[in-house]
């Protein structure tokens, strides 16, 4: 007790690097790129200020620069050209997605872990990430499971190394194992966005992939914000269909969320700091309130502190520059 303890002592700048228990590694960060066919150039995201949808093109150009940076790995997001009710160029073997797969890995001089994207609202015309029934509306999970399995199938046969399923869709973590392994896809692992919220953090995410949905909201498959038991049970039915990595999502509000999943299951976590949560340190950044390099960096020490092994960021490339000087 004080005076014999002073807390101070060990806060002086020497030996603070000394018991520092959280570090955050350019490991750590996963970057996400929104693939557009519609567009020619790059095109800022407005609600997601120094964010830019690319267009096909351009795809190996930025993840051979998101890899000179460090980052191990990308996600990629596809914007189709068109969008139906049944979400069809989600799978087609030369969509959106299949082609900037074959692209980075044919034209991408660095080597760089290549993440899809797994989910049906970016391809679909009411932006529902499932079958959807006409007459009652209600989004259908079994035949949703289907066609999820054969996107996986045609991720992993253009390149993809890892598949992201994100529709919170009962069982599709199964689906998508099954339907991997039974095309001879033994070793792509699946990271499954296994607790995903219904969060208003996700508003930015809408517009770049020009996805939001004509009827209704997400709340009737992903989980209710105020629930940390039920993120339990998903995480452990995924592990049990097979997921390699698990995700949290969003992050810094579901940071309890990511402690308890990471204590129980001792897997592989990841969290995505999703759109929201960039928009605001961006906002406030922009306004003077904040200082966006100390913010940006607080934040996702804090996330890994909570227990995360990888982050997706938009703040990837920023993060890894400031990691790098
Ligand atoms: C697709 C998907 C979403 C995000 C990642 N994958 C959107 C959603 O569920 O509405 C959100 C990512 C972000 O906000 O950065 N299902």
């Amino acid at each position: 007790m004080f005076p014999l303890t002073r807390m101070r002592r060990l806060r002086r700048d020497k030996f603070r690097p000394l018991v520092r228990q959280t570090e955050l590694d350019v490991n750590d960060l996963i970057c996400p790129i929104f693939v557009d066919e519609n567009i020619k150039e790059p095109v800022e995201i407005s609600s997601m200020p120094g964010y830019f949808n690319i267009p096909p093109d351009m795809v190996a150009e930025e993840t051979d620069c998101i890899a000179d940076l460090g980052i191990p790995a990308v996600i990629l997001f596809g914007i189709p050209h068109e969008k139906d009710e049944t979400g069809t160029h989600a799978y087609g073997d030369r969509d959106v997605i299949q082609e900037a797969v074959r692209t980075i890995k044919s034209d991408c001089e660095k080597e760089i872990i290549v993440i899809t994207d797994l989910c049906l609202c970016e391809y679909t015309s009411h932006g529902h990430c499932g079958m959807v029934d006409n007459d009652t509306h209600e989004i259908l999970n079994d035949p949703t499971l289907d066609i999820l399995g054969k996107t996986a199938v045609s991720h992993a046969r253009a390149g993809a190394d890892i598949v992201a399923p994100s529709g919170m869709m009962d069982g599709m973590v199964n689906a998508i194992r099954c339907a991997l392994d039974d095309n001879g896809f033994l070793n792509t692992p699946i990271m499954s966005y296994a607790a995903k919220y219904s969060s208003g953090f996700y508003g930015p995410f809408r517009e770049a992939a020009k996805s939001g949905f004509s009827f209704g909201d997400r709340a009737s498959y992903q989980m209710d914000p105020g629930n940390s038991d039920e993120a339990m049970r998903e995480v452990e039915l995924d592990i049990d269909e097979g997921a390699d990595i698990i995700m949290v999502k969003p992050a810094m509000p579901y940071l309890d969320i990511i402690y308890r999943v990471k204590k129980q299951f001792k897997m592989p976590t990841a969290a995505y700091q999703v759109s929201g949560e960039y928009a605001m340190i961006k906002a406030a950044a922009q306004n003077g309130w904040l200082d966006e390099k100390r913010v940006m960096y607080e934040s996702l020490l804090s996330i890994k502190r909570a227990g995360a092994d990888m982050i997706l960021t938009y703040f990837a490339k920023d993060m890894a520059k400031l990691l790098n000087e």
